[in-house]
């Protein structure tokens, strides 16, 4: 492991011209996964079409992120997003039968609810778990809507508006005790602290490299608990989920035994070799310690805000907090343009800033973001 904090951000060059705060969006690019990039230009010059080149680096990007959730190889499907990966299980699932209902939360991301939605046709019906008066959704409130109707529970780990982060394991055995499956969507969560789904429990995980992964565009994993892929056929496929791709058969359909049958056409190529990179960084410097680090600056940063009267809407406690902290303000889009003139560089989702926060991130970056803030507070903090 390595957790030298101060050595790794100066793997990330644009750290040292701008506050990156921006994390839950995109990541900071790592000098490795740029080689990375470069290595696959490399290999077209020199080699054109390698094959054996393409399928290594996708069963790379496979066992790196079976590793990273604590899972199987064979349980990971490496997918071009959190949508690809979605469709291809939402085809697998039957809504004609009692089991119809997804139950979602007011706190998923896009993907994780129009995907739900789009299986109306298919029978499909989809619950959405309301959040409390003070933002949050406890897994109590989950209780109600899960029943012997309930074909799946798909829930985002961490919110993307506010990052509030979910009591998974609560929300998991609510979904057990009536038999149902739990797709958890760890977009906003995987790489900024350690997800174990053996220990959460859950039966499917949906995530992409271009956050706190800090690989690309393009590229996502599906994993799916061994023990119910053989139930599960998706119609939506490709030669690269056939159990042979070499086979060529024109005459049938043959879906991988392994979860790749999730997967569909040929892999996101060059976005492999920069997640192998951004996987292998990730992994030296491990997801417990990250995790540590990255609720240490975000708790910093929280009590700074609260210090200066500018309340974030993020949970406070550790534990139902992410790796962002969602900042308001009734002028976002000017507070977020006035921060990157100072080379503060953060988003916004409806009414909020968010300020997201990786292991490259440091002390200096909060006190950056505060003075700022303190000096913007006049004319954005709420109420003025
Ligand atoms: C929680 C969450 N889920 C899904 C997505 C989007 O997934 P994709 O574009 O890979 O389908 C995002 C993107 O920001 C996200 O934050």
């Amino acid at each position: 492991m390595n957790t030298d904090f101060a050595a790794l951000r100066r793997q990330f060059p644009v750290l040292s011209r701008k506050t990156y705060l921006n994390s839950g969006s995109y990541c900071a690019l790592a000098d490795s996964v740029r080689a990375a990039f470069e290595a696959y230009l490399e290999d077209r010059l020199l080699v054109g079409a390698n094959w054996d080149m393409w399928v290594m680096k996708n069963e790379a990007v496979r066992a790196l992120v079976a590793q990273l959730l604590h899972a199987a190889t064979d349980e990971i499907a490496v997918t071009a997003s959190v949508s690809a990966g979605l469709n291809a299980l939402a085809t697998a699932i039957d809504f004609s039968g009692p089991r119809n209902k997804v139950v979602i939360s007011d706190f998923e991301f896009p993907t994780n609810a129009q995907i739900w939605y789009a299986q109306q046709p298919r029978g499909a019906q989809v619950v959405r778990v309301p959040r409390d008066r003070d933002g949050y959704i406890p897994a109590q409130h989950f209780a109600s809507h899960i029943d012997e109707r309930t074909a799946l529970v798909a829930v985002t780990h961490v919110c993307f508006r506010n990052g509030a982060k979910l009591d998974i394991p609560g929300i998991v055995r609510l979904a057990h005790a009536h038999g149902v499956p739990v797709l958890l969507d760890c977009y906003q969560a995987v790489g900024s602290f350690d997800i174990d789904v053996r220990a959460l429990d859950v039966d499917f995980a949906a995530g992409g490299m271009l956050k706190y992964l800090l690989g690309t565009a393009g590229i996502g994993f599906l994993y799916a608990r061994g023990s119910l892929v053989p139930g599960l056929l998706p119609t939506h496929t490709g030669w690269f989920a056939q159990e042979d791709i070499a086979a060529m058969d024109i005459t049938g359909n043959h879906p991988a035994r392994t979860a790749r049958r999730f997967e569909a056409g040929t892999p996101p190529v060059v976005n492999c070799y920069a997640s192998e990179a951004g996987l292998q960084l990730l992994l030296q410097v491990g997801a417990p310690a990250i995790g540590a680090r990255v609720q240490a600056l975000t708790r910093l940063c929280m009590q700074g805000l609260a210090e200066i009267g500018w309340h974030s809407v993020t949970p406070l406690p550790d534990e139902r907090r992410g790796a962002t902290v969602a900042i308001p303000s009734p002028r976002v889009s000017q507070l977020n343009a006035e921060l990157a003139r100072r080379d503060i560089v953060t988003s916004f989702r409806d009414h909020n800033l968010r300020a997201s926060f990786h292991f490259y991130n440091n002390e200096d970056d909060v006190r950056v973001l505060l003075a700022a803030l303190r000096e913007l507070r006049g004319a954005y903090a709420p109420g003025t």
